[in-house]
């Protein structure tokens, strides 16, 4: 394969949204960044739930994909380098375990090293209201340098519809890992 210009770690778990990561998904596929991608239990459920097709349809957006329980992935160890992890969407118990240390699954061991050899680490966690044990888990992330960001739409970039407003904020996303991309609707600018 030849040598893409970014290489990403992705994971999409079970929490509400998952149309968020697909659409991630599809635009790194697009944008020829290499990506290496965790698609938990859950999260296959919601997306048969939520988008009505099988979780095998978003794998196959990814270069390297892995089973949640594969601990000997390449993407288990720090020694593995990128430029990045998303974890979109991100379940309030992937949180939590990322938020303790706490890596029993590809999925949290991954975030724990990309926190700990300081490598950006951006989490789109979803639940509505927030418990203070919610809060508490991102403010103890944020502190450490993770970037949390709800899949809040921006209603000032007006989007007429679902899947404007699902880009828009996946622009957002890829605006957070330098990627140059046009999803944005930029205030202050006319286009
Ligand atoms: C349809 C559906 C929607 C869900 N939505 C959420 C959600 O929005 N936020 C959340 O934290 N958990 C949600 N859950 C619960 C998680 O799937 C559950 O806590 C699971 O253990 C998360 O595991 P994972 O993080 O390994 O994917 C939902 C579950 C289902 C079946």
């Amino acid at each position: 394969m030849q040598k893409k210009s970014k290489r990403l770690v992705v994971a999409i778990t079970g929490a509400s949204g998952v149309v968020y990561g697909a659409a991630l998904m599809e635009q790194l596929n697009e944008l020829g960044i290499e990506t290496h991608l965790v698609i938990s239990s859950w999260a296959k459920h919601t997306i048969k739930a939520e988008m009505g097709i099988n979780h095998q349809q978003v794998r196959e957006l990814a270069d390297y994909s892995y089973s949640e329980d594969n601990m000997e992935a390449p993407i288990s160890s720090g020694s593995f380098l990128h430029d990045g992890m998303i974890i979109c969407p991100c379940s309030m118990k992937t949180l939590s375990a990322i938020a303790s240390g706490y890596g029993d699954n590809l999925i949290t061991r991954a975030a724990d090293v990309t926190i700990k050899e300081k490598r950006k680490l951006v989490l789109v966690p979803r639940e509505t209201p927030l418990s203070p044990i919610h809060l508490e888990n991102m403010l103890k992330l944020a502190q450490v340098g993770v970037i949390i960001m709800p899949p809040v739409i921006g209603f000032y970039q007006h989007p007429s519809t679902l899947q404007e407003a699902i880009l828009q904020f996946t622009g957002r996303i890829l605006d957070l890992l330098n990627i140059p991309n046009k999803l944005v609707n930029r205030w202050g600018r006319e286009s």
